[in-house]
């Protein structure tokens, strides 16, 4: 028996020996503050440099063009809001799509009690965006559209190049925004081919620490930023740095892509293996397309509550989520298995399960028998 098969790989990830060695070193020896003159604050200056520097080449745009935040929801934020707020003489007229992120969501709601109006693009069944649909939402006043890269529930990968190569030759000042936090470190993330103004990142998904992110802005746009202070991250982000968390994600985003080709097709073999084996069970659907990315696998185990599975598979070892993690402790359903035209009882039995490249076979093959008595074992008891 296994004693831990973590599956909740899209929540969070463990933080690896190699990144935490990282962040120790950073932690108790460049711990000098980044801003200070002498030769600890330089050296920690460097380490962060560094981090940029790594981040950059991981998306192949130059370092100036990386600032570090305190993580996803904070990149978001700034991306969103910043950018609105900064060309709004440009237009108030913003784009997004009704499966973003919460930190993605509630940025547009709390623009539009600012004056700002939102077009929210319906997905269809497997989750995916048309881009005609986002070039036909396109007015002469729209100044933003937010798409995210890689869906955290359900792994649709959308037409990010499409979108971006069709907004610009038809409006070339809409500033474009993708949240790529969930495709970051697994699938090519690619700004100037996107053609992206502004991404958002994430170490926590990379198996980096939790509370660290950066965002990609490309030169030129200045989006205005949330905070006042000392001046860091110029001025986009003020705030003494997190140098060891900065160190850690620089480490993480460095691992992941050395392995990324590797990693993928490794995930992209236990998420087979995970849908050859649920195929087996009866009544159980998959969510999205094949064509997904490989980490995330979500499936809807019909007259099964999602939740009574969550903690059934616990008591066994194996974490998994229902939906997203960042709602897991909310009754209200998913909005983004809402918007692929789920019902709400669909929506209740639904599971996500998330890999990371740590993941075995034997971890899979483990996971899958446990759900199959349980889910045989609940299905008896509900029909008596
Ligand atoms: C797609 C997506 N965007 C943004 C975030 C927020 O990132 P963070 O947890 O670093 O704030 C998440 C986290 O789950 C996510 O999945």
């Amino acid at each position: 028996m296994l004693s831990e098969v973590y599956l909740d790989n899209s929540a969070t990830t463990v933080v690896i020996p190699e990144v935490a060695a990282a962040m120790q070193e950073a932690l108790t020896k460049n711990y000098g503050n980044p801003s200070s003159l002498h030769r600890k604050g330089l050296d920690a200056e460097r380490a962060i440099t560094a981090s940029r520097r790594i981040m950059a080449k991981a998306c192949f745009v130059k370092e100036e063009e990386i600032f570090f935040t305190s993580g996803g929801t904070e990149a978001n934020n700034v991306a969103i809001k910043g950018v609105a707020r900064r060309y709004r003489r440009r237009g108030t007229h913003l784009i997004t799509t009704k499966i973003e992120h919460p930190s993605v969501l509630y940025a547009f709601r709390a623009l539009q009690k600012e004056g700002f109006t939102v077009t929210y693009l319906e997905v269809n069944r497997d989750g995916l965006v048309r881009t005609e649909d986002v070039m036909d939402a396109v007015q002469d006043d729209t100044v933003l559209v937010s798409v995210m890269h890689v869906n955290n529930e359900v792994g649709t990968i959308q037409p990010i190049e499409q979108i971006g190569k069709q907004l610009k030759s038809a409006k070339k000042e809409i500033i474009f925004h993708v949240d790529a936090v969930q495709s970051f470190g697994k699938l090519p993330v690619l700004p100037d081919n996107w053609q992206a103004d502004i991404v958002s990142f994430s170490a926590h998904k990379i198996h980096g620490p939790k509370g660290v992110g950066a965002l990609y802005c490309k030169s030129g746009i200045t989006p205005d930023s949330l905070f006042h202070g000392g001046g860091q991250e110029k001025s986009l982000r003020p705030g003494t740095e997190n140098t060891a968390g900065i160190v850690g994600f620089a480490e993480a985003a460095r691992i992941a892509m050395q392995k990324r080709e590797e990693n993928v097709q490794h995930m992209a073999c236990l998420r087979q293996r995970l849908l050859d084996g649920v195929k087996t069970i009866p009544n159980v659907v998959y969510n999205g397309t094949q064509e997904a990315a490989p980490h995330i696998f979500n499936l809807t185990v019909s007259g099964v509550k999602g939740e009574v599975l969550v903690h059934s598979l616990e008591e066994h070892g194996v974490y998994i989520s229902t939906g997203s993690a960042c709602h897991s402790h909310r009754t209200n359903p998913s909005h983004v298995l809402q918007a692929m035209g789920l019902t709400e009882k669909e929506i209740e039995a639904s599971l996500r399960f998330s890999f990371s490249p740590y993941n075995t076979v034997e971890e899979i093959n483990y996971a899958l028998e446990k759900l199959r008595n349980i889910t045989a074992s609940l299905r008896l008891f509900t029909r008596r």
